[in-house]
């Protein structure tokens, strides 16, 4: 008979053990299954997106690239890709684990003593309202220091892509100085973002305390009124030391994915930049071109300055002609050449190719009808090859050699002239 009850107990834990670890086991699987499919889809999206915002900040306008730091943007665009893939993981893989043993939680609690899951879920309640207010907090305090830290790394690019005009005026201590100097801002908004954190941690701190206070409070009471077993409270008090690290947990959840966001707001924000240069909606498409250029009473202003670089200018160049602009730096030469690439757009009047407006073509059409030499020699962290190769696609190695041996000769013969010029 005895014998019986003990099995019969032994069946009834077991058959509890058996489902508590096959829960587990369960949870396991459940979280691989997740996790490779977010990763599934979460790859793909984040190459999307580095292409996307790439081939957006090709398409925008040379204007945008004047006045851009190259250091900020990339500065902004690294911290924007790292966030996109913490978000997705904070969002999918944290918060719904939390809640998860928030609810089984709450159900235990609630077995023991409906007071205390009353107690516990309020007190979880204040704690959620606490953080909302604090994230908003931190949001703007990680875009302060976001914005600082898109500034330093502007400078250390500055440094890095201009080494030279550095070294030529002997700037290096000018430079560490700047840089030092503005490490006293962003120094400040560090130190504020982080004491957004100290806010968090204090006042949902604080009110855990109170709460696991009151909770034992309630159950030492209740024990010693023998409302309530030892058993019982040992279970209480078990809870509530897992339960107030997970409230901590859930939090600093919330705050990771308010980082991420505020980190990739400003990422996505590049995509907002809007392109005033416009391609037509139904380009002229032509192989080739004779090459008549004219400019017919043409007149630009660059932005926000009212006065024009150039005035009603009327000029035809034959297909076949050589010609040279010659006039005082600053008179406009180059803002010339910008305007017939479509850098940017005349403000009166209109240029054209063999009688056809250069807005009726794409630009990449317009642009393929050119070959630039510009004034400052610029190369890719590429081959020999791949820099003499660039503006011909599929350039054979024969062209790529011609191209340098006539380029070799055009050096020699001008080095007198180069010479005088770059200086
Ligand atoms: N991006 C720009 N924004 C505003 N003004 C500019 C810009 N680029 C050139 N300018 C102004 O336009 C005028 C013509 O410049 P530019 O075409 O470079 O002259 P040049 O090539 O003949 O030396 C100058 O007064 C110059 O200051
Ligand atoms: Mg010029």
């Amino acid at each position: 008979m005895v014998q019986n009850i003990e099995g019969s107990r032994f069946d009834a834990l077991f058959g509890v053990l058996m489902s508590f670890v096959g829960l587990r086991a369960l949870l396991i699987v459940l979280d691989i299954i997740t996790r490779l499919l977010s990763d599934y889809v979460v790859f793909d999206a984040a190459i999307d997106v580095r292409r996307s915002v790439l081939k957006h900040i090709q398409d925008l306008d040379f204007s945008f690239h004047t006045t851009k730091s190259t250091g900020s943007l990339i500065s902004a665009m690294k911290r924007g890709d790292g966030a996109f893939f913490t978000f997705h993981d904070a969002l999918h893989n944290g918060i719904l684990e939390v809640f998860v043993g928030f609810i089984t939680m709450g159900y235990f609690f609630g077995l023991v003593d409906p007071a205390i899951a009353v107690i516990t879920f309020a007190s979880l309640f204040v704690c959620l309202i606490i953080t909302a207010f604090v994230i908003k907090l931190n949001i703007n305090a990680r875009k302060k220091y976001n914005e600082e830290e898109d500034n330093i790394s502007g400078i250390i690019v500055d440094n890095i892509i201009n080494f030279e005009t550095v070294k030529m005026f002997a700037k290096e201590s000018w430079e560490q100085n700047r840089l030092k100097l503005a490490f006293i801002p962003w120094r400040k908004a560090l130190w504020d973002y982080g004491l957004t954190f100290r806010y968090m941690n204090a006042s949902v701190g604080i009110t855990i305390v109170m709460t696991v206070f009151l909770i034992l409070y309630l159950a030492i009471k209740k024990v010693s009124l023998n409302q309530m077993n030892l058993g019982d409270f040992v279970l209480v008090l078990t809870f509530s030391n897992t339960f107030f690290p997970k409230v901590f947990d859930l939090v600093w959840r919330f705050r990771d994915l308010a980082k991420h966001f505020a980190d990739m707001e400003k990422y996505f924000s590049i995509l907002d930049n809007k392109i005033e240069i416009k391609d037509p909606k139904n380009p002229v498409k032509i192989k080739t071109i004779k090459g008549e250029i004219s400019f017919i009473n043409s007149s630009f202003a660059y932005k926000g300055n009212k006065a024009k670089v150039l005035k009603n200018i009327d000029l035809t160049i034959r297909q076949g002609q050589t010609v040279a602009f010659v006039g005082r730096s600053g008179s406009g030469k180059t803002t010339l050449i910008k305007l017939l690439l479509r850098f940017y757009d005349l403000t009166g009047g209109k240029i054209s190719i063999d009688g056809i407006d250069i807005k009726r073509f794409t630009k990449s059409a317009l642009r393929s009808f050119f070959g630039v030499v510009p004034q400052e020699p610029i190369l890719f962290n590429n081959t020999i090859k791949f820099n003499i190769g660039y503006g011909k696609e599929n350039a054979s190695f024969d062209e790529i050699k011609a191209a340098a041996k006539i380029a070799t000769w055009i050096i020699l013969s001008n080095r007198c002239q180069l010479s005088t010029i770059r200086m």
